[in-house]
């Protein structure tokens, strides 16, 4: 049986004729930057992530880079996140001339612990971007308090969390902003790059509206320096179109994990499981601990199961930053994610068939770790 860890294929022939004639009506309008069809994506963006504004932007990664840029954090500032995530987080603090400012993981949600915030925070700390990583919300609660009472602002790197709630609140709604990112791996991704920052601050909206437009406002007339981070019509026309099919993914994501869920608890194999504290888990990706992680990966492979490391690299630990003074230990939590983290495949369209499949190779290669470990102490 071959399981890859994402098959878009699937995807695109299910919904194939509303995709097709949204790309069509692009074409057909020739209006391709900017304009009505993303004015309707942010729109109905906006209203699913409970928030006024919404700004489509060219990526996740640029969705961060404006909220910075619109706080005017720049060389010598500080900016609190996690060492546990894409490089994206790390690097758009990174390419204004800030620092980023590790704060290490909660081990069992692999989301930042709110926990150490405070000892990290100095008289030049700006701000905090807390990640939703795989899918489910960091503990927004205390990093909210901490931010009122420090007068930091709270950018939600919700890339991977589109529709993820927090004690019934959507991502991106409880910070300052949120950020998305409508890569195709996302649960919402598009043909290409694509990105939304949400808020409910008309004045913030506002700001990074001018900075898409390589701060102008009016045309040729221009404000701040911006850049051009535009969302193109085409990639919003898609987002719209599948925004509608976007639950009722979720509900099959989630649906797969709780089969993962309940194999392995059955299997009584030494995984660990993610932790789920937040009452909507999004699942863009469910991910495993295990110990010889690359082994197991490795077998997997061979008996065609797709799977992934995020992320091998903790962002401390990555040569680019190794100017900013970290070394290995500084974050063990993260560290030792690194080491064991597995994702497995849980698009919507994997069947129960090949999640049982993808656990009993894992038993298979589990137990006979365990009875070679038996003989070696016989
Ligand atoms: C946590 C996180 N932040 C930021 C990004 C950046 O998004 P994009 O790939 O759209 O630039 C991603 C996506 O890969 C991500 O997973």
């Amino acid at each position: 049986m071959n399981v890859p860890l994402l098959d878009l294929k699937q995807q695109y022939a299910s919904i194939k004729s509303e995709i097709d004639s949204a790309i069509a009506e692009v074409l057909e309008s020739q209006h391709f930057i900017l304009g009505p069809k993303v004015e309707q994506c942010e729109r109905a963006i906006a209203a699913y992530s409970s928030c006024v504004h919404a700004v489509g932007v060219s990526s996740g990664s640029d969705a961060l880079l404006v909220c910075l840029m619109a706080e005017d954090i720049g060389a010598g500032d500080e900016v609190i996140t996690t060492p546990y995530t894409f490089f994206a987080t790390a690097g758009a603090i990174s390419r204004l001339g800030a620092i980023p400012k590790f704060v290490d993981i909660d081990p069992a949600t692999y989301n930042i612990d709110p926990e150490q915030i405070e000892e990290k925070i100095t008289p030049r700390t700006r701000a905090i971007i807390p990640v939703h990583l795989y899918g489910q919300m960091a503990d927004m609660d205390p990093i909210m308090q901490i931010a009122k009472e420090r007068g930091l602002v709270v950018i939600e790197d919700a890339a991977q969390a589109i529709g993820s709630e927090y004690n019934g609140r959507r991502s991106g709604s409880i910070g300052d902003y949120g950020c998305f990112s409508f890569f195709p791996s996302k649960n919402l991704g598009c043909a290409g790059d694509g990105g939304m920052v949400v808020t409910s601050d008309p004045k913030r909206a506002e700001k990074v509206r001018v900075i898409r437009a390589h701060g102008s406002k009016p045309k040729y007339y221009h404000k701040v320096v911006g850049g051009n981070f535009r969302l193109d019509a085409l990639q919003a026309a898609i987002i719209t179109a599948k925004l509608s099919h976007l639950d009722s993914w979720t509900a099959r994501r989630q649906k797969n994990a709780k089969t993962y869920d309940r194999l392995i608890a059955e299997s009584n194999l030494p995984i660990q499981r993610p932790k789920v504290v937040t009452n909507r888990h999004i699942f863009n990706q469910y991910v495993i601990r295990v110990a010889d992680r690359d082994k197991v990966q490795a077998f997997l492979r061979e008996k065609g199961v797709g799977t992934e490391v995020y992320y091998p690299v903790p962002m401390h630990l990555q040569e680019c930053f190794v100017h900013l003074g970290y070394k290995k230990g500084d974050f063990p939590a993260s560290e030792t994610a690194a080491n064991e983290t597995l994702a497995l495949p849980v698009y919507p369209e994997v069947s129960e068939e090949q999640v049982e499949y993808v656990v009993s190779s894992l038993t298979e290669f589990l137990s006979s770790l365990r009875s070679s470990a038996v003989m070696m102490h016989a």
